[in-house]
């Protein structure tokens, strides 16, 4: 399946299911003084969870360009050596503003995932926050596992920057089936070790950080995901990083056309090779 349509089907699986599809906003965060750039789907929305602005959908679908070169989130020093991290990339997301939560948002992930993109369903390893006992319970049901098995992570905590709307995720994780264990035995889907391949974060938003840190309820609970557009067709095209994809290869092939190398890329410039490729088209 190519890019284009994977990001095709993800907006229309939304639009069936009552979302406003909204195109993407400019990359430059306007009227927003905490962002150089828009750094995530919900940017465009932050004055509608915070409940200051008000739209004439309560549900809505976006492929969102990001930028993650300053600030808060920055995969700047990522982007070459790392596999699937970028300075410029789209998020496919589903929002909610007081319209549905937790056991909505699971469920719809699970089935865009399992049905519509056809992945195996025991290649998916959700996480949790610890606290978050009722989003535990929905993946269990889900899973058929007792909620005690679901995997509790105390980073899956998710804000836009030090001030602004936040909340406790859910992270829907991909299985490489790559052990990184001597024995070959399995390592959690928290472990850094390249196996596990976050692909979709469900942010239950339900605060606004103030720049002291404290954290005020929202005046209603909102959902805000994100799926990381490279990554999941990385997936979907058996590919085994990001550049491999039809989103970079064209790329790539062009520097290499450029530079005279070798159609076999010396494996000490790949990273090189990554970087630029991230960069031209972050430009
Ligand atoms: N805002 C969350 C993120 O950027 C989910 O969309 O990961």
């Amino acid at each position: 399946m190519e890019s284009s349509e994977i990001r095709q089907r993800f907006l229309a699986f939304f639009e069936a299911r009552g979302h406003t599809v909204v195109p993407s906003a400019s990359l430059i965060a306007a009227g927003d003084p905490t962002l150089l750039f828009v750094n995530a789907g919900m940017v465009p929305f932050k004055d509608v969870f915070l409940g200051e602005e008000k739209r004439s959908y309560v549900r809505a679908t976006s492929a969102q360009k990001c930028l993650r070169v300053s600030g808060k989130h920055n995969d700047l020093e990522e982007v070459g050596p790392s596999p699937r991290h970028h300075t410029f990339f789209e998020m496919l997301g589903n929002f909610s503003f007081g319209d549905y939560f937790k056991e909505e948002t699971i469920a719809y992930a699970w089935e865009f995932l399992t049905n519509d993109m056809a992945l195996p369903p025991e290649r998916l390893r959700p996480t949790v926050h610890p606290d978050d006992d009722e989003a535990a319970e929905i993946w269990a049901r889900i899973k058929n596992v007792p909620a005690s098995e679901v995997t509790r992570d105390e980073t899956n905590f998710w804000s836009m920057g030090d001030t602004g709307p936040c909340g406790p995720n859910s992270e829907i994780i991909y299985d490489r089936y790559r052990s990184c264990r001597d024995d070959g035995s399995d390592c959690e889907p928290i472990c850094e070790c390249g196996r596990w391949l976050e692909l979709w974060s469900l942010v239950f938003m339900q605060f606004d950080r103030a720049a002291d840190g404290t954290l005020a309820a929202l005046p209603k609970t909102g959902v805000d995901t994100g799926l990381g557009f490279e990554r999941l067709t990385s997936v979907i095209q058996g590919a085994a990083s990001n550049y491999e994809t039809d989103l970079f290869v064209p790329l790539i092939e062009r520097l290499r056309a450029l530079t005279g190398d070798p159609q076999e890329i010396a494996p000490e410039r790949l990273a090189n090779y990554h970087a630029v490729a991230d960069h031209a088209r972050a430009i």
